[in-house]
């Protein structure tokens, strides 16, 4: 689907779509149309009780004196409370209600919004970002589709009055939706055709993003000291990777933000298998990986003032004869050793490696790591926030209000020295479980370990990586859940 910014002439033919905003008086697109429909659209928000409640849609068929054949007008609450992700949500819901129409063109009015926090233009660009969102699908292995299956929607027009702002803030954010985009195929590519040397691969290509991209083998891994995260990849037949992503869009001398992503291609648990119902989920186990990979094509495309990286550890987690077994004991690149009392605590492994080995190559001025690491974190948030862990409550802080802005949030829980004890083991110097009690915390007070003292934030987004229903912005099974969170942190703290 096409979207667009156009000026806030009145479109000839398709669907228009008005934004309302609770207790105030008609948009200014809204009262146009009004005086062209001599009063109708009062008429009909009154007798509709529209409020413009957020998720409110007044619905005209055929309105009369103007020349569009439908008239959605959307509700988005109260002005002062509004944020970026709420336009994205109403225009992602419109354009589920114009492919439900069977409407091939749409038009959305993006009206300055008095008394809210989002900018002239600004409101026209998140609504352009919220439809594209909405427009995204994954039925590449669909052979049988007809027509009438497919959407009908090809082109969306935002029209706005500050159209040079609009275009510059759509410029930068149709560069998120394709970080998201991406982001969202990589969940929900199938593991037969997404392991850790093809998603290599497709990094590899983001060089003509303008991304240095690096991919390491085992052997070179093998020399770097990984004995964790290659323990997890030993039962393989396909050979673990590490990708190192680079955009160096700040100046010289900066420090570079990082973000690690767990990248477990495929999780069966290993040797401590998994039971088989719903195990195909865990084909979205590199969900930390493709929100990073995605990040970093958001950052190369709109061109972020930051230098940053990217580091992603692939392996695929198999029970095959050379797997390793409960009971063994790893080395890792930091030197401390691990022993392994359940395979299927694979995550924090491979990010061990991974962060070490960035806070030791690159000397961050913080990692924040994303992984879907334990399904405890489900139990405890559901799908609706994702688990956030700092050592630093300043990174802690932005990450929450980048959150907010985007849509994409989180909370906190807690971590600190008391947890080790859970962590202990008789043989090394710390086991990969913890026991019954406060799995996901278990799991973050382990990653703390690898971070050698640098700033750092862990996101557990297993239950937010991918989903069991649908979102207005979010249609297909892979949410391409971190990078709208992290360029938002980029964009409101690193870019100056
Ligand atoms: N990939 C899983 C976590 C997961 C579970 C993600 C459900 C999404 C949905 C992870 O590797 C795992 O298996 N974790 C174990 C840890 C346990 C063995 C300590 C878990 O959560 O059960
Ligand atoms: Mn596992
Ligand atoms: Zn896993």
């Amino acid at each position: 689907m096409n979207v667009t910014i156009s000026s806030s002439t009145l479109p000839k033919t398709g669907a228009l779509v008005l934004i309302s905003v609770e207790g105030t008086k008609l948009l200014p697109t809204a009262q146009a149309v009004d005086e062209a429909m001599d009063g109708g659209l009062s008429k009909a928000i009154k007798a509709a009780e529209f409020k413009g409640k957020v998720g409110q849609v007044l619905d005209i068929a055929a309105p009369q004196g103007i020349s569009v054949n439908r008239l959605f007008v959307v509700g988005l609450g109260a002005a002062k409370s509004l944020k970026p992700a709420g336009l994205e949500t109403a225009a992602g819901r419109m354009v589920g209600r114009l492919n439900g129409a069977r409407i091939k063109q749409g038009s959305i009015a993006g009206d300055a919004i008095e008394g809210s926090e989002i900018a002239d233009g600004d409101v026209a660009a998140h609504l352009a970002l919220g439809a594209q969102l909405a427009s995204y699908r994954f039925d590449g292995y669909r052979t049988k589709q007809k027509p009438d299956q497919k959407p009908s929607l090809t082109k969306v027009g935002v029209m706005t009055r500050a159209q040079a702002r609009a275009k510059k803030a759509w410029a930068d954010l149709s560069a998120v939706g394709q970080g998201v985009y991406l982001a969202r195929d990589l969940v929900n590519e199938p593991p037969n055709v997404l392991y850790p040397e093809s998603f290599a691969k497709k990094c590899k290509a983001l060089t003509s993003k303008g991304l240095k991209v690096e991919v390491l083998g085992e052997k070179q891994m093998e020399k770097l000291g990984m004995g964790s995260l290659l323990g997890v990849g030993q039962g393989s037949v396909r050979e673990s990777q590490l990708v190192v992503m680079r955009w160096d869009g700040g100046t010289a001398k900066s420090k570079p933000v990082a973000f690690v992503g767990k990248g477990v291609t495929f999780d069966t648990g290993g040797i401590s298998l998994k039971p088989g119902a719903g195990m195909e989920d865990m084909k979205g186990d590199m969900g930390g990986a493709a929100a990073v990979t995605g990040t970093m094509l958001a950052l190369a495309a709109r061109k972020a003032k930051v230098n940053a990286v990217g580091v992603i550890g692939l392996v695929e987690n198999m029970p095959d004869a050379g797997a390793q077994r409960p009971g063994d004991i790893v080395t890792s690149m930091s030197g401390q050793t691990i022993e392994i009392q359940n395979t299927d605590a694979e995550g924090r492994l491979v990010l061990a490696d991974a962060l070490w080995y960035t806070q030791d190559r690159f000397k961050p001025r913080f990692m924040i790591d994303l992984a879907t690491l334990t399904g405890a974190i489900l139990v405890a948030l559901g799908e609706e926030h994702a688990g956030l862990f700092s050592d630093n409550d300043k990174l802690a802080d932005q990450i929450l209000d980048a959150g907010k802005a985007s849509g994409e949030t989180l909370w906190r829980l807690p971590m600190g020295p008391a947890y080790d004890k859970l962590i202990k083991s008789k043989f090394a110097d710390m086991r990969n479980i913890g026991g019954r009690f406060a799995g996901s915390i278990t799991a973050a007070q382990f990653l703390g370990h690898y971070t050698n003292g640098v700033p750092w934030a862990h996101l557990d987004i297993a239950g937010t990586a991918w989903q069991s229903g649908s979102k207005p912005t979010s249609p297909s099974w892979g949410t391409g859940w971190g990078v709208r969170l992290l360029d938002r942190l980029v964009s409101d703290n690193f870019e100056k």
